[in-house]
This record gives structure tokens, sequence and C-alpha cells, in this order.
């Protein structure tokens, strides 16, 4: 593949997602072969991310233009729609039309015409909200439902901000909303190197509830390629993680030796118990990841109204693996990158019901809290990504 410009790069990625692809992990690798000026890789990188956070809109209103937009030729439906985004975001007429019209004409000369007359012809149209927020009807109801709004989720389709977590003492970034947390307004760079993971605070959070202290054992499960794990054994953690992909955790070394922090890697299912305690227990579980649909906005069209309960049931496996290794008096917390009812609160319930033996703690959250209940669920505003936290102690069962 070789893209001639970033227009053409976005219909590219865009139609690679449509046959199942990442948009993030499409772009990044484009772009890192790509010696383009930054402007216009920021430009591919835009229209991308703006077509899918705005699909549902912009088919709202492109709909009335069409009489059968699912019979075009995909490459042209794309134009249409990233000639739509341009319109909604006030990009004038002339800088506009001409160029989706040149795209839409490499791939079928003879559309051009068609794109041309509904580029021009688009008009204002009032959508309804979960359309507005181009999510899906299912779940933009069943957040309408638990949270008592869904506006919320505007919060998803703006840009993303490049977040780090530092382990070394940083001079000269902008922090960002936790303490070790730093915004990064640069182009890309070695961040290992410079002692920087990239890292979403509300990720880093998980880890921060955790409170380690010097010397002490901490058990992070589901640990991936250790992005908590990292910041835990920069804490003077003794940090063991546990997950069943042994290609992560090969990354998480990589990057550990980087880092120069020092992490221990057991691979393993963990619906079966671990043969460890400790008193501080993380379990950063598998989920629907609806909390991040601004740096994965294709997600939110993939999933089904079934896949909650079915990751909860999971959540709740490896919670009772994760229960086990908790020693008495210590913390467990539980973590997910998504804002569903059932991963969270329903997740929360169903294991206090079986485990008398733990009682939620409450924390201050320095976060935006969407809704409190027995866990909490941060907001995905400024950048953040939605998760659902639950801190959990082990009670002595003398006192
Ligand atoms: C949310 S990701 C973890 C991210 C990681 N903690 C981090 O901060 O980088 C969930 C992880 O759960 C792991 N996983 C899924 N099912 C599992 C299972 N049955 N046993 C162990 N790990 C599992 C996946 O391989 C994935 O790495």
């Amino acid at each position: 593949m070789r893209p001639e410009t970033p227009r053409a790069l976005a219909v590219w990625v865009l139609l690679e997602v449509e046959r199942g692809g990442r948009a993030q992990h499409l772009l990044d690798r484009a772009l890192d072969r790509l010696s383009w000026p930054e402007r216009d890789k920021a430009y591919a990188t835009h229209l991308v991310y703006g077509a899918l956070r705005r699909l549902r809109l912009l088919d709202f209103l492109l709909e009335p233009l069409l009489r059968r937009p699912e019979g075009l030729p995909p490459e042209v439906r794309w134009a249409l729609r990233l000639g739509a985004l341009e319109w909604l975001l006030g990009k004038p007429d002339h800088a506009r039309v001409s160029p989706w019209v040149e795209e839409a004409k490499r791939h079928h000369p003879r559309l051009a015409g068609l794109v041309n007359a509904v580029l021009r012809r688009l008009a204002p149209r009032e959508a309804p909200e979960c359309v507005r927020l181009s999510l899906p009807d299912w779940l933009c109801e069943a957040w309408r439902a638990f949270f008592g709004q869904v506006a919320f989720a505007e919060g998803f389709n703006e840009p993303a901000p490049l977040f780090l977590t530092a382990y070394r003492p940083v001079a000269g970034l902008r922090p960002g909303p936790l303490p070790e947390s730093y915004l990064w307004e640069g182009p890309k760079a070695d961040f290992s190197a410079l002692g920087f993971q990239p890292q979403n605070p509300a990720s880093l959070l998980a880890a921060q509830l955790l409170e380690p202290e010097p010397g002490e054992r901490v058990l992070d499960l589901c640990g991936g390629a250790g992005l908590k794990a990292f910041y835990l054994a920069a804490r003077g953690a003794e940090v063991v993680s546990y997950d069943l992909n042994p290609k992560r955790q090969e990354a998480g070394r990589r990057t550990a030796r980087k880092l120069g922090l020092r992490v221990d890697y057991r691979t393993q299912d963990l619906r079966k118990p671990i043969p460890e305690r400790a008193k501080k227990v993380l379990l950063d579980a598998p989920c629907t990841g609806a909390g991040t649909f601004r740096a994965h906005p294709e997600l939110r069209y993939r999933l089904v109204p079934e896949d909650p309960g079915r990751m909860a049931a999971l959540q709740l496996a490896l919670l009772e693996t994760a229960a086990q290794a908790t020693e008495e008096g210590g913390v467990l917390v539980y973590a997910v990158c998504t804002l569903t009812e059932e991963e969270g609160e329903g997740v929360a319930r169903a294991f206090l019901e079986r485990h008398p033996e733990f009682r939620p703690e409450p924390f201050p959250c320095p976060l935006p809290v969407l809704k409190e209940a027995l866990g909490v669920y941060v907001a995905p505003e400024g950048g953040l990504d939605g998760f659902y936290y639950l801190r959990l102690r082990r009670v002595d069962s003398r006192a």
C-alpha cells in the first residue's frame, strides 16, 4: 500500500477497519513508514478518527441524499462520509468538495458527479441523541438508564491527548490529573528510553489505588505487558505479574529492562488458582473496553448486547482467583476500562454476595466521577478513558 495523500491513506485505513482491522494499529503502522510532514500525518489521523467517532451521524446526514447508500462501492461511501465530516466541522465548500470528488474519481470515475452533487447538498438535520453521539442504540439506552444521562459519551468524540507516566523526576512537562502523570505535546519519541510510559491517567489510577509501599509484595493479575506493574515496581514494590498471553509478557519484559524496573512474569490462565498470596492484589480484568472508544472508535460498532454479560462471567471467575490470592487484612483492587453496569457494579454485587469476608473500601477519587456506588465509574472527559474501580478489603475473620 502506497497512499499518496492523507485523504487516500484515510480511505485505505477505513476500508481495512471495515474488514475487521483496528484503526489505531493500522494508522500507527502506516504513518511510521511514511516520511510525510507532521501536518499531513495529523490530517490523516484526524480524518480516520473523526469518521469513526461520528459514523452514525455522518450516515444520518447523508441518508436523505442517497437512494441506496449500502449499494455504493465502499471507497465512494467513505469519500462521502469524509466529505460530510469536513462539512460538519465547518470546512468551506471550495476547500472540501473537489478533493473528495477527486478521491472518489481515482476509484470510480463514473461516480464523481454523484459525489459532487451530494457533498454540495448537505444540510443541517436534527439527529436523535444516540445518533448524534454515534453510539449503538442498545448501549446508548443502557447507559441512559444506568447513569441517568448519556451526554458524557460526547467525551469519546474529542481528540485524545497523549498522557505519560513518569518513573523519574521530570521538569518542563505539563502535569496531568494525577501525580506522576504528564501530558506530552511534542512529536512521538522513544518514551521508554526517556523513563516514560504512555498511559492514560484512568489506567494509572488502578495501580495507585493499591498504595504500594517499598519492599511490599504485589500481585498484578491480568497484567498483560505490565503497564500497571511498571508503576508498582517504580514505587519499590516487588511485583509478580500474571497473564495468559506470553507475547504480551515478553513485550513487558523488554520495556521493563529499558525502564530499569524489575517485574517477575508468570504465564497462567487465571480462571485457575495461583500458588501464592499477597497483601496487595490488582485484577485489571479483560472487558468490553467500552471506556476506550476515544482511542478505539470502531469498537462501539463491534460490541453486541450480550458482550457485557459474557465478560462479567469471566471477570467473576478471575475475581475468585484474585480473592483467594489476597491475604487477610489485604487490599484487592478490581479495575476494568469499561462503563457497563454488568462489568462494574454487577460484578461487585455478585462477588460481595458470595464473599462476606470482603468489604468495599471507599476512596476519594481524584478523577471526575460519573457514578459512585460499591465502586466508582470515572467519566471519559478531558482525555480520560472511562473506567470502573472497586477497592476491597479482606476483613480479618477475628475482627
Ligand atoms: C485489560 S488487559 C490488561 C492490561 C494490563 N494490566 C496493563 O495495564 O497493561 C487484560 C489482560 O487479561 C488477560 N487475560 C484474559 N483472559 C485471561 C485469563 N483467563 N487468565 C489470565 N489472563 C487473562 C489478557 O491477556 C490481557 O492482557
